[in-house]
């Protein structure tokens, strides 16, 4: 049976054949900003941009006025898309709804995907304010049955098992670490494992803990579901989380994770994300 939150090639096609008529910009590089780092749209040069609400068949943001864009243009001289606001799955879209721009993204032309995210650092040497470039990850929704790829598998997007044992490509991790190196950043730069978490609740003491023990570094409630479908489709990956807090493994401690220090470390630190990738970009 063919879940119907599941699209067709036709519909994925009709979305990137609409965008294609209204711009000249050809991207190969799309950028997903995670929230609070959505800075990066607005850097863009000569540029084209959607809210979500006009395209056909994109997914629609949930919270009012804060609409979402994808916006066209060149970033140092590369034709990129950029998604302004990401479709999270505790917002209640379907974990295949999360997904549905990275296949239109390869369908516009798309080689290579930037995602990035707001995190918890799990990993005792992480600060906040730090960079980790993702190595790995761990989809614990996968675990529990949520993995976008279920479903009839569409062998003009990829194969029906596709490996992730190189999910985020080694290359472009390397030249991220050379622009830190280049930009004397590299004491914020970290490079480990993101484990993303449904949400949106924040995690208990026990679950951290857990985490931790399985080989975490950071966690997030994003960014998984659009990796799987940009590597069953062909696409490399570069992914970034912005450590924004620190976890809590102290039963005595006072403190809580709350969406203010994550929100205060993004705006403290989201320029300093945005130079990277640019530098990214001209290297
Ligand atoms: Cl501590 N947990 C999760 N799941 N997502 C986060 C976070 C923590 N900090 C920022 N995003």
């Amino acid at each position: 049976e063919t879940p119907s939150r599941c699209s067709s090639f036709e519909e994925y096609n009709e979305t990137a054949e609409w965008l294609l008529t209204r711009t000249k910009i050809r991207p190969i590089v799309a950028i997903i900003c995670g929230s609070g780092l959505g800075g990066l749209a607005d850097r863009l040069q000569d540029y084209v941009s959607f809210k979500y609400e006009e395209i056909p068949r994109f997914p629609t943001s949930t919270v009012p006025g804060h609409a979402g864009k994808l916006v066209f243009g060149k970033l140092e001289g590369h034709d990129c898309v950029c998604m302004q606001g990401r479709f999270h799955f505790y917002e209640g879209y379907s974990i295949h709804t999360v997904s549905y721009p990275v296949r239109v993204f390869s369908l516009l032309g798309v080689k290579t995907l930037i995602v990035t995210n707001a995190a918890g650092g799990l990993n005792d040497s992480y600060s906040v304010g730090d960079i980790m470039i993702i190595k790995d990850h761990i989809n614990m929704p996968g675990f529990a049955g949520q993995n976008p790829l279920c479903g009839p598998n569409d062998e003009r997007f990829g194969v029906r098992f596709p490996c992730m044992s190189d999910a985020y490509d080694r290359e472009l991790r390397s030249k991220f670490r050379s622009t830190a190196e280049a930009m004397g950043v590299t004491q914020f730069l970290q490079e480990g494992v993101y484990c993303m978490l449904a949400g949106p609740s924040y995690e208990t003491i026990a679950e951290c803990k857990f985490l931790q023990t399985m080989g975490a570094d950071s966690v997030g409630m994003s960014t998984v579901p659009e990796v799987l479908v940009a590597r069953h489709c062909g696409l490399r990956v570069l992914g970034l989380s912005l450590i924004t807090n620190k976890v809590i493994t102290d039963y005595n401690s006072e403190e809580k994770a709350n969406h203010e220090e994550v929100l205060r470390t993004t705006q403290e630190r989201s320029n300093l994300l945005q130079d990277l990738v640019c530098g990214f970009l001209t290297m």
